[in-house]
């Protein structure tokens, strides 16, 4: 990589960034092979003509991502583990015992205390740190203008999809242009108009177990046949859904933070799962619902940002970073299903999202609003658990071992096999204290 190949005077992003998005580049297009040395920190930096913080900042995101591997004074390495798992071996016959069972069918519900949410609780963000002035002051702005009155255009709001597109390059790694992004007014409401639109119906679908209980049951009642994949500390068994379910259309899964388990998906089960679309022509779903939260490192990119063959649409939402209420999530298609779901979009049932929500979300963004309250919330947030793990401790030798995942808008107890936690969050409840589900 020349100095001239790096400094690109025509992009806007810092010299880091850029350095790190050429040898991720170079890793994933095999001009860096797994197993090779890169250069040295002190010799890449001069060759570049930058300084070595600079290309120390790329080497150390590309070392928490996984692409490079640091092996003291060897030096550090393309990642081994990058090797594609392909040729595969033959599925092995299904072994019934490790079939994970059935997912409980549980609604989700918002718990309330007189109409206002009851403190933690699952997905719910921090509705009183949400700017309510700021965002009067755009939906004031957007109900003046005429055009917010009519009937939202069938794919969404044009501005919308063009603010939510520069958002996702910037922000998550992905290469999508605004037609390609599509809004739509809840998570399961994408999941309908995907099935729709690849006419998924009636196909076997991989689901993690454990997951988001909502994704199996929009799913099944879209007439797909449901089946779990367990989730390990790498994230959702690539392997095990290849030996017992081989033939499935879809997989869904939450590979940023793992819902609810909090793992991040690992660089090679990311490939492994790649390679299994691409050799079956199978769709991947992927639900980004949390990943801008993230408190070690950078947020890591989406599975998107690696799909070389098209095989992943994208789920996001603004419920966790705006609020829920708000009832605005996207989906990002490659650009051949666009005409499919431009189609699948005008035979929706519910008719699109308000474009006066869509409007000022739109401008929240395009201003700068967006970036800096997520910034604002990954501290808040940070803070928060950090007391609530703190709160905790104490309780350990009870039974209890709290789990801090690097990233998500919640933390993981581990109780006690004798304890019976649904028994302790109702004798919570009835205790007048908020309840933890
Ligand atoms: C795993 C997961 N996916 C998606 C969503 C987003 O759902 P929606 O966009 O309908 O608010 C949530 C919200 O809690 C979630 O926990």
């Amino acid at each position: 990589m020349t100095k001239s190949s790096v400094q690109d005077p025509s992009n806007a992003a810092p010299l880091h960034e850029q350095i790190y998005a050429r040898i991720r580049a170079s890793i994933q297009q095999g001009q860096l092979k797994p197993g090779q040395r890169v250069p040295s920190l002190r010799a890449f930096a001069g060759e570049l003509g930058v300084a070595r913080g600079t290309v120390q900042v790329a080497y150390d995101r590309l070392l928490g991502e996984g692409y490079l591997i640091a092996k003291g004074p060897a030096g550090t390495f393309v990642s081994e583990q990058l090797t594609s798992s392909r040729p595969r071996r033959a599925a092995a016959a299904p072994s019934s015992s490790r079939t994970p069972p059935d997912q409980e069918s549980t609604e989700l519900s918002i718990e309330t205390d007189g109409g206002i949410p009851a403190p933690l609780q699952l997905g719910l963000p921090a509705l009183d740190e949400f700017p309510r002035k700021l965002w009067a002051r755009l939906m004031a702005r957007q109900i003046r203008s005429a055009g917010s009155l009519t009937k939202p255009p069938p794919a969404g709001f044009g501005p919308l999809r063009e603010a939510l597109a520069g958002y996702l390059q910037r922000s998550r790694g992905i290469d999508a242009q605004p037609h390609q992004v599509f809004v739509v007014p809840a998570y399961t409401a994408s999941l309908a108009l995907i099935v729709d639109a690849l006419k998924l119906a009636g196909e076997n679908a991989w689901v993690e177990y454990p997951s988001y209980p909502p994704t199996a049951q929009s799913l099944k009642r879209q007439n797909l046949h449901v089946w779990n994949v367990p989730v390990d500390d790498q994230g959702v068994d690539v392997e095990f859904g290849r030996q017992h379910f081989p033939k499935a259309r879809l997989a869904v899964v939450t590979p940023s933070h793992q819902s609810p388990t909090g793992v991040a998906l690992t660089l090679q089960r990311r490939v492994e799962l790649l390679d299994w679309a691409g050799e079956q022509g199978a769709w991947i779903i992927e639900d980004d619902y949390d990943g801008e939260y993230r408190y070690r490192g950078h947020p890591l990119p989406a599975l998107k940002s690696l799909d070389t063959c098209d095989r992943v649409i994208y789920c996001g939402t603004l419920s966790k970073v705006l609020y829920p209420g708000l009832r605005l999530s996207y989906v990002v298609v490659p650009q051949s299903q666009v005409p499919t779901m431009e189609l699948a979009c005008r035979r929706t049932v519910h008719g699109g999202c308000p474009e006066l929500l869509q409007a000022a979300a739109a401008e929240f963004i395009a201003e700068g609003h967006f970036a800096r309250h997520i910034k604002r919330m990954r501290t808040l947030y940070a803070r928060r658990r950090a007391m609530l793990a703190e709160a905790l401790a104490p309780y350990e030798t009870d039974g209890f071992t709290v789990r801090l995942q690097d990233g998500g808008m919640h933390l993981l107890v581990d109780v006690r096999d004798d304890l019976d936690d649904l028994a302790m969050a109702r004798r919570a409840r009835e205790a007048g204290s908020p309840s933890i589900r």
